[in-house]
């Protein structure tokens, strides 16, 4: 029997009530979850970020204060490292808004070295891109500097020093910036954001050498030893079988490429860098490149009870990362008592994207050289030279470019262009499907790549480099002025020579 009372005018009500579920139940899509999702109590406790409070009472406003400084942080148990960090937590906090919202960050600088913020994938005002001389003065010891910009995209986005950048996001400098659009409409209660990244120090808890391994370091990309979510290593995360999950994740690794296996299961990738996709894609392997984002839902399932491994397994992204290198386990998922959910159906997403036109559109070419080593010294060059002798690449506002990039070295390069969203696209400017916004490519060793991009109205000097961030620091880096008017140089001086 459902109802123990005995007053009609009860049941009328409960019956009301009843209605009203149903109603809702058939409103939504057989997918939906309840406000609270499926995830069991305490699900994601051992992955949570660390977050800073909002400042401003404005709803409109999301205003925090950063500070960057040495912290002892723990990412196993007794494992403790002398991280650089923000707001002594590694990753630093978690910022959320939503589209449209104004961000306001209080920055201080309290490490002994000059630093800036630069935010990765977010199409903001030059002065806010946190690129030092050319968006700002770096910031000194004690000194400050207030960034503020509106969040125009709803997507994952992160945050990272531009000075020594393989240095100080190495050492710990990073966090994720998530701008949810509430009218999505993807429906998935069970909600993660999955910072991956590594480290390396020894059993002092001592940072270890950004330089190590010298010119050969350089070109390899430096990985740290232990591989990090949400600044721990191998976390659990619970979950009940079969219920969906929307995963939204950023490699911040400043070399080290996630190529993710599930125990085989499938990842359905809704979004990239830019937002939402023009529709989802099923693949059971999902490779992030340093700097990428993917927003994904999965449906872990096993029995109950057990656990399954989420992993990374070896990807070639040239010589030295898979040569006596291991699978690395990730995270464990750690399934409910509860039976497997039965009958899952994932939400399908669409968006509609009207991508840059490619007829027109400028022709810029760009090879990617790693010339044979001089005095025992390697250098990445753009067009046939490093970052410090390299001209900016030009642009007009409004302009329109088809970019190819031949990427001619044995190593992959994650390309990243500053403040633009970009469309990878065939050599005939064909969008590859599904349709998706970038600002994050992984251009494999030996291949060429073409994209598509338009510069809006933002005028300015913006950064071209390597997400390998080794890489970038040796040579593979550019700009490319858009808009009137002289470049401003980048005053970035050339590593010193053996
Ligand atoms: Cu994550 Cu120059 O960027
Ligand atoms: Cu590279």
């Amino acid at each position: 029997m459902f109802c123990a009372c005995h007053s009609p005018w009860k049941r009328l009500v409960i019956l009301a009530a009843a209605f009203a579920t149903l109603a809702w139940l058939s409103a939504s899509p057989v997918w939906a979850q309840t406000p609270a999702g499926y995830a069991p109590a305490g699900w994601d406790a051992g992955v949570k970020l660390a977050e800073t409070p909002d400042i401003n009472p404005d709803p409109n406003i999301v205003e925090v204060n950063i500070t960057a400084r040495l912290a002892e942080v723990e990412v196993a148990p007794g494992k403790k490292v002398n991280a650089w960090t923000y707001n002594g937590s590694l990753p630093g906090p978690f910022i959320r808004a939503k589209v449209g919202n104004r961000l306001i960050v209080h920055f201080v600088n309290e490490l002994n070295d000059p630093t800036t913020i630069h935010w990765h994938g977010v199409r903001l005002p030059i002065e806010m891109d946190g690129v030092p001389v050319i968006s700002q003065p770096p910031v000194k010891k004690g000194e400050s500097f207030t960034y503020d910009f509106v969040l125009r995209d709803a997507s994952l986005f992160w945050y990272h020093p531009h000075v020594m950048s393989a240095q100080q996001v190495g050492y710990g400098l990073y966090g994720a910036l998530l701008v949810e659009d509430p009218a999505d409409g993807i429906g998935v209660a069970d909600e993660l954001t999955l910072v991956l990244s590594d480290i390396g120090f020894d059993s002092k808890g001592t940072l270890e050498d950004s330089e190590s391994g010298g010119s050969a370091g350089m070109v390899f990309g430096r990985e740290g030893g232990y591989v990090l979510v949400n600044g721990r290593t191998k976390p659990t995360l619970k979950a009940r079988s079969g219920a969906p999950q929307r995963w939204r994740i950023v490699n911040t690794a400043k070399s080290r490429f996630f190529y993710l296996d599930l125990d085989g299961q499938d990842f359905l990738v809704i979004g990239q860098d830019g937002g939402l996709q023009a529709t989802p894609t099923k693949s059971n392997i999902l490779l992030i490149t340093p700097g990428e984002r993917m927003d994904v839902i999965v449906a872990p399932k096993g029995t109950p009870g057990s656990q399954i491994t989420l992993r990374a397994m070896l990807y070639n992204r040239g010589y030295g990362s898979i040569e006596y290198r291991s699978v690395e386990e990730v995270m464990t998922i750690d399934f409910s008592a509860e039976p497997t959910l039965a009958k899952v159906t994932l939400p399908s997403p669409s968006r509609t994207i009207v991508p840059p036109k490619a007829e027109g559109a400028t022709p810029v070419a760009m090879v990617l050289t790693l010339p044979p080593q001089e005095a025992g010294h390697s250098e990445f060059r753009i067009n046939g030279v490093p970052y410090w002798k390299a001209t900016p690449f030009k642009a007009a506002l409004g302009e329109t470019q088809l970019w190819t990039i031949k990427n001619d070295t044995d190593w992959d390069h994650p390309f990243h262009l500053h403040g633009y969203f970009f469309m990878p696209v065939d050599e005939k400017g064909v969008p590859i499907a599904p349709a998706t916004w970038k600002d994050t490519l992984n251009i494999p060793m030996k291949t060429t790549a073409h994209m598509l991009v338009t510069f809006d109205d933002r005028p300015g000097t913006w950064m071209i480099h390597c997400h390998i961030l080794d890489h970038a620091e040796g040579g593979l880096m550019g700009t490319v002025h858009v808009g009137p008017g002289p470049a401003t140089e980048h005053a970035h001086p050339a590593p010193k020579k053996p």
